[in-house]
């Protein structure tokens, strides 16, 4: 069965964003590290010449983000360390070992688009990792480092909470619930004030790239997937933890190195609950880069990648996991309530296996495009990728279940944690 992530995992970030043990002060910070630089006239150019894109899932390039912000007054920073992703935990895991190079990464992009103040997100339940951050905030205040007033926040433990609208929805006050876009946090966030939202490990790859420049950055990983990547690898895998991987490395590679056989593997969910299967057979000739996984259907998200060991059932992890998606839903779109509880539905019949199955498969076919793109943020597109990649990689299990009635029980391989409020 999978390792709660909620225990202490093998943690093997580095040798980039960190190699160093947990919480390390700001001494240990600036002799591994240096100085943080202090001419950032050109970080967002180094930025888009490092080729660095957001690691909150979207992978949306850096550096038209700080361009579209800079252009604006007034600022304000939010490092976004929400992660409701349960199959990921690198973003906490990052921020609780590395506080200060997170912390110099937003600065740094503070400084470059004129902002005045940064606010850390952090899931509330996650409260060593809030602690490190608070923590390392008032070391650089005390020592003058931080010229920007830092707040460390705790956010609903919410799937959508992390959803940039939903965030400053919060921030302002009101539910962690996506709200209608334009105007995007860009334009009009925290306080009316243009927001930059991005991820901890994506200010931690700027900190860096400030440091070091493009040219350092570009020496890890490919011309398309530059740098390194953080992925957290759970599931049937011996050492499940945060792992430090090179952009375009082998899928099979990041599982193998987490202590599992791929012959063992059925299949291999990419991306976390917002992801995508992939047959153990198909992985095994794909990269982590956006190309090759695209070519599967798939993106590394948040990078949270779930080893399915052969003799599991992935049509009821799928049922498993669409319901807790479903549960996540904002109460605001009515493809969103309606959809996904009636996609958990129709799967929960496919997983239990007989006569009814067919009409389910049909049933659930039907109810994908008319959920596909209705919903305000994409939390149920997420969802429908999810079960397009299950009907294509388990297909010969769901016409086995079908003549032969469900598999035997296994598993939980996927964690559904409870659900907190919206405020
Ligand atoms: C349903 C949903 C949940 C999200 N949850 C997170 C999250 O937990 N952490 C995160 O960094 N981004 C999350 N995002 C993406 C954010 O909206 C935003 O794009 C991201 O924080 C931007 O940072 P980046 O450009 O550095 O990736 C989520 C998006 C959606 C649609
Ligand atoms: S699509 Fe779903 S999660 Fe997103 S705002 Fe609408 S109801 Fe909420």
């Amino acid at each position: 069965m999978t390792a709660p992530l909620e225990q202490p995992l093998t943690t093997r970030i580095g040798p980039r964003l960190l190699d160093l043990p947990a919480a390390v002060g700001l001494d240990t910070h600036l002799a591994r590290f240096g100085p943080p630089p202090t001419d950032l006239g050109q970080l967002i150019a180094w930025v888009d010449s490092a080729g660095l894109r957001g690691r909150g899932g979207a992978r949306f390039p850096t550096a038209i983000k700080l361009a579209a912000v800079a252009r604006r007054r007034r600022a304000i920073v939010v490092v976004n360390a929400t992660e409701g992703e349960p199959a990921s935990i690198k973003d906490k895991a990052l921020l609780h070992q590395a506080p200060h190079l997170v912390l110099d990464g937003a600065a740094a992009a503070g400084a470059a688009v004129g902002a005045r103040e940064i606010i850390v997100a952090v899931e509330r339940s996650a409260v060593a990792t809030m602690e490190a951050a608070v923590a390392a905030a008032d070391e650089r205040r005390m020592a003058g480092l931080e010229r920007l007033a830092v707040r460390v926040v705790g956010t609903p433990s919410r799937y959508v909470a992390g959803e940039e609208t939903a965030l400053v929805h919060w921030l302002n006050g009101g539910e962690a619930k996506p709200t209608l876009v334009p105007p995007r946090p860009f334009e009009r966030g925290v306080s009316g004030r243009p927001t930059l939202v991005d991820n901890v490990e994506t200010l931690a790859h700027l900190a860096l790239i400030a440091r070091f420049g493009p040219q350092w950055y570009r020496r890890a990983g490919t011309a398309e997937d530059p740098g390194t990547t953080l992925v957290t690898v759970t599931g049937a895998v011996t050492h499940p933890g945060v792992y430090e991987v090179e952009g375009g490395s082998s899928l099979a590679a990041a599982i193998e190195g987490a202590g599992s056989a791929m012959d063992d593997l059925d299949a291999v969910l990419v991306g976390g609950h917002f992801g995508s299967w992939i047959s153990a057979t198909e992985a095994r000739q794909l990269t982590l880069g956006a190309g090759s996984l695209g070519s599967a259907g798939a993106a590394l998200g948040c990078g949270a990648l779930v080893a399915l060991p052969r003799g599991a059932c992935g049509v009821a992890e799928t049922a498993r996991i669409t319901r807790w998606m479903a549960d996540q839903n904002a109460g605001q779109c009515g493809p969103c309530v309606h959809g996904l509880p009636a996609m958990a539905e129709q799967l929960t019949v496919m997983a239990h296996g007989g006569r009814a199955v067919d009409h389910a498969r049909n049933e659930l076919l039907g109810l994908l495009p008319e959920i596909e793109g209705r919903g305000a943020c994409r939390h149920p597109d997420g969802v429908v990728r999810l079960v397009r990649s299950a009907l294509r990689v388990f297909a010969t299990e769901i016409a086995e279940h079908h003549h032969r009635g469900p598999c035997a029980p296994s598993g939980p391989w996927l964690p559904t944690p409870s659900i907190g409020g919206w405020r």
